[in-house]
């Protein structure tokens, strides 16, 4: 606040009144609720937050009881009255950001902005220059969405499993196309395309084709049909995210995309007696968490914010979630109305701390920091 607003509230708060005295009292009430405005506990404790999301602010499509209440804590209902940052960051995918955005809005009640949102391919966006002149394959969710989502972050020739199978479909002669699916088909003779990269964005939707085509691709060094690799050099293969197990509305986890890798490599495997080199990325790893730590700091900028803030990472998968929040040198919260069972015993990964939902865990968060600041 400026020194000439401030005097100018001490006069005029004086006029009504006859002597030096009130102008005392009022000077001393300004200086008092300035110097609370400036210390340290007038300000929320330099925190920020990290939310997983399946598991943690929604299994399948229902959000979690304590999701709203977490998140409209940190949107300003606090006793600081300001709001806090976070970040969403989930091995989850499938649609674009924006897309995704929208629905989380719609779920949570709470408007997620895009600059707040990361997904399990949401990285890709930093590679895919690399590849942007070359065919690709682009594995994972519901028909060609995600084609237009590789398209959005660079890549100018993207093939699907099924535009393969549209192609030759003795390729895998176990699967009709849907109507819905012929209607998604991007025609190619991939007789005379060379695949230079695989990115499986998301879980795929019929895993013995993309395992059947995946393998097609590799062993024959991006050309289907060609037989055995000639070329040499092999392609690029790349996971987005390793998650054997996630949590949905379903009682029991449910396999994620790392067992289809895992299914992929078996078969592999027994054909080449090998394991197939990749790229993985997704939680835990160092590469996502270092991307995730970005968008922090690029958010904590566009507020002004200069104090290094404490990371809190929320989440229910003690592989993913709380591995690389404890590697990231982060802080983190496992919650119990996830993948991880308390049931279980201690997790392989010791969280800072446990907590039922993520509203105690903000709230135990807050706490911690609040007791550092006053300290
Ligand atoms: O497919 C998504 C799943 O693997 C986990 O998502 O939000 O818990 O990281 P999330
Ligand atoms: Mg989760």
């Amino acid at each position: 606040m400026s020194s000439l607003l401030r005097s100018s509230i001490a006069t005029r708060s004086c006029r009504t009144s006859s002597n030096a005295l009130c102008l005392r009292r009022s000077t001393l009430l300004l200086e008092r609720s300035t110097r609370r405005r400036h210390s340290p506990s007038a300000l929320p404790p330099p925190i920020s937050f990290a939310f997983d999301i399946d598991g943690v602010l929604i299994r399948g499509e229902e959000p979690i009881p304590a999701a709203r209440k977490a998140l409209s804590i940190l949107d300003g209902d606090n006793e600081w009255g300001m709001k806090i940052p976070y970040i969403l960051l989930t091995n989850g995918g499938g649609v674009g950001e924006e897309e995704r955005c929208r629905r989380l809005s719609k779920q949570l009640g709470v408007q997620i902005p895009v600059d707040r949102y990361i997904q399990a391919h949401t990285i890709i966006r930093s590679i895919a220059s690399k590849y942007a002149d070359h065919p690709v394959l682009v594995l994972g969710g519901r028909n060609d969405v995600l084609r237009k989502v590789a398209e959005n972050y660079g890549f100018k020739h993207v093939y699907n499993s099924l535009d393969v199978l549209a192609w030759n479909p003795s390729v895998w002669p176990f699967h009709d196309l849907t109507p819905e699916e012929k209607a998604s088909i991007k025609g190619a003779d991939f007789s005379k395309l060379k695949i230079a990269g695989i990115f499986v964005f998301h879980d795929p939707r019929n895993w013995a084709l993309d395992v059947q085509v995946m393998c097609d691709v590799i062993l024959s060094g991006g050309t289907i049909g060609a037989g055995h690799a000639t070329s040499s050099s092999p392609v690029d293969v790349v996971f987005c995210n390793p998650d054997l197990i996630w949590r949905s509305d379903f009682p029991v986890p449910r396999f994620g995309q790392g067992a289809f890798r895992d299914a992929f490599q078996a078969v592999y495997k027994s054909m080449t007696g090998m394991t197939c080199n990749y790229t993985q990325y997704g939680k835990p790893t160092e590469a996502t968490y270092t991307f995730a730590e970005a968008a922090l700091k690029d958010l904590l900028l566009a507020r002004h914010e200069s104090r290094q803030p404490s990371v809190y990472m929320v989440g229910d998968n003690p592989e993913s979630d709380i591995a690389g929040a404890n590697a990231a040198g982060w802080k983190s919260i496992l919650v119990h109305t996830g993948v991880y069972d308390p049931r279980q015993g201690q997790p392989k990964h010791v969280p800072n701390h446990q907590a039922k939902d993520v509203a105690e865990a903000v709230q135990w968060a807050l706490g911690q920091e609040m007791r550092g600041q006053r300290a």
